[in-house]
């Protein structure tokens, strides 16, 4: 078959996807565009993702390209709807008034659908962010509690451990964990001249650290909506001296909600890699976490299943607390990688409140290989991956 034949004949398998909040087809409700194959049967076209659309029409969509005779493989670009003109606007970094005003206030309205689902522009790639960073992997969950900083921090430790040059960004605005997990209480110092001042983030176990918990008073709660989460994120950016890395760790908060959204609007990401524990409740939330990356077309490097299986001291005995094979399953069933699990472990908790990666303090703990053996995945599938820019 020719291209060009390849092509028509996933126009109209195609067709054969029907959106469920028009009831019309994609082709016919003019979703689809620019159907390309190339001589390999490497198909791309472009989707374009309305609000209301359901999160898994993309995915159908790539699954009867797929299923084309002749296809190899398919790549979506999904176009999401855009919002209202004025988007998210950064806060006048300190000792910065260029953009009119006076800093620490902000500076407009916010969007008034905010960051929706469903109505969130195209993440776009913003050049000059981050210039020096060749990866950046975000750490994240439906779910809260599941272990995502635990993750984020062992696996900054452990690529440092490597030799990569490593930098952990603590997106964790309201509940920043990385200071105590790295047990970091000192203030960043600041170099450049007035008005162009940088932050220099702490190293602390070969990693290079900035969170918003290193700048804010102890105890002091950060009281901030979507579009100030999307300035702070985009300010630890462009105004960190992070230099070159070969890796940034992004830890996430829990949820679905501004600070991914934000994420994937102010960098392009390599991926993310999600953090569920077992049980169904929490595989539930993961699911949706998955999704909503899928939605704005950031690639799911892998599912990591944590606290799974207690030893008890003393005793041989492993008890599944949470149950076993959750993450697995859900992996799976996304057709993403799994790339290990966590054991429940003492070594962790105790590493997590001493201010040491379990990687460093623990290598020889279940945890600590386990936590190294996902960490080696993880850089295999990053070598793998394009260069970002
Ligand atoms: N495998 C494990 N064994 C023992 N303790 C663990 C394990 N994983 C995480 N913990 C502990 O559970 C607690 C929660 O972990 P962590 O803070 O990493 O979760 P989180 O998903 O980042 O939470 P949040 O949603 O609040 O950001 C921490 O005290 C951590 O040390
Ligand atoms: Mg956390």
């Amino acid at each position: 078959m020719s291209r060009r034949e390849i092509a028509a004949a996933v126009t109209r398998a195609l067709e054969g996807v029907v959106n469920p909040a028009t009831g019309q087809d994609v082709v016919a409700g003019g979703q689809v565009a620019e159907v390309a194959v190339d001589e390999e049967g490497r198909t791309r076209f472009a989707f374009s993702l309305r609000k209301g659309d359901p999160g898994a029409l993309v995915r159908q969509a790539r699954a009867a390209a797929g299923s084309v005779d002749g296809v190899s493989s398919v790549k979506v670009d999904v176009q999401l709807p855009q919002t209202p003109p004025g988007g998210t606007k950064t806060p006048a970094p300190p000792g910065r008034q260029s953009r009119g005003a006076p800093a620490g206030t902000v500076p407009e309205r916010p969007p008034r659908r905010g960051l929706q689902p469903g109505s969130v522009p195209a993440p776009v790639p913003q050049p000059g962010i981050l210039p020096g960073v060749a990866r950046i992997v975000a750490v994240s969950s439906g779910k809260g509690g599941v272990g995502k900083s635990m993750v984020a921090t062992n696996l900054a430790a452990y690529a440092a451990s490597q030799g990569l040059a490593t930098g952990l960004l603590d997106a964790d605005i309201y509940g920043p964990n990385i200071p105590t997990m790295f047990g970091e209480g000192r203030r960043p110092a600041v170099t450049g001249e007035k008005g162009s001042e940088m932050i220099v983030p702490l190293q602390a176990h070969g990693v290079s650290l900035m969170s918003l918990g290193f700048l804010l008073e102890r105890e002091q709660p950060a009281i901030m909506r979507g579009p100030l989460i999307a300035g702070i994120l985009k300010q630890f950016m462009e105004q960190v001296a992070w230099g070159d890395l070969d890796l940034m760790i992004v830890d996430m908060p829990p949820g679905t909600g501004d600070a991914q959204l934000s994420l994937v609007q102010t960098v392009e990401l390599d991926g993310a890699l999600m953090v569920t524990t077992p049980q169904k409740v929490a595989t539930g939330d993961v699911r949706r976490g998955v999704k909503m990356f899928e939605r704005v077309n950031t690639r799911i490097l892998g599912i990591v299943e944590n606290m799974c299986g207690f030893r008890i001291p003393g005793s041989g005995e492993v008890v599944d607390l949470f149950g076993r094979g959750g993450g697995e399953e859900l992996a799976g069933e996304l057709s993403v990688p799994f790339l290990g699990r966590i054991p429940l472990d003492l070594a962790v908790r105790q590493a997590g409140d001493d201010g040491r990666p379990t990687v460093v303090s623990a290598p020889g703990s279940p945890a600590g290989r386990s936590l190294a053996g996902i960490g080696d995945r993880l850089l295999a599938a990053l070598g793998g991956l394009p260069p970002r820019r």
